[in-house]
């Protein structure tokens, strides 16, 4: 796994410079591992009406969705705008579980050095409507 961490690492540092974020001027890219070993990736998406805005990490789900993909393997997530690691929204936290299980590894960095390890279960713990889960 930890190979394909740092591929993830990468492919979200890459895809995070196409972020539309005039706004915040906070670029986020997020590369998804799917079941069967696609990586799909995301930016975030700002809008001139604030609250339409949606973060590089829904994006990612919402295209695997739309090409068939229904389980996630692993998560990174980039921003070149924080010195720090920024880790996924508490919406995100909540769709990312739909289609994770709660060992999943997730790994977020900024532009410097720290890298974070978790994994969703920890990000989302005590993960309500659990027994509603897709399977
Ligand atoms: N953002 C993401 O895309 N993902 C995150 O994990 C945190 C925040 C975006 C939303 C907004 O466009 C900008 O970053 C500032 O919040």
């Amino acid at each position: 796994m930890a190979d394909i961490m740092d591929t993830l690492m990468q492919e979200a540092q890459k895809i995070s410079s196409s972020a539309y974020a005039p706004y915040s001027k906070f670029r986020v890219g997020a590369a998804l591992l799917c079941e069967d070993g696609t990586i799909v990736k995301g930016v975030n998406v700002e809008n001139r009406s604030f609250g339409l805005t949606t973060c590089a990490e829904r994006n990612a789900v919402t295209a695997a969705v739309m090409m068939g993909h229904r389980k996630f393997t692993a998560l990174a997530i980039s921003t070149p705008d924080s010195a720090e690691p920024v880790g996924p929204c508490g919406a995100c936290r909540q769709v990312l579980g739909e289609f994770m299980k709660a060992d999943a590894p997730v790994r977020f960095a900024g532009s410097g050095p720290q890298q974070v390890n978790t994994t969703i279960g920890s990000l989302l713990p005590m993960d309500s409507l659990h027994e509603l889960r897709n399977k």
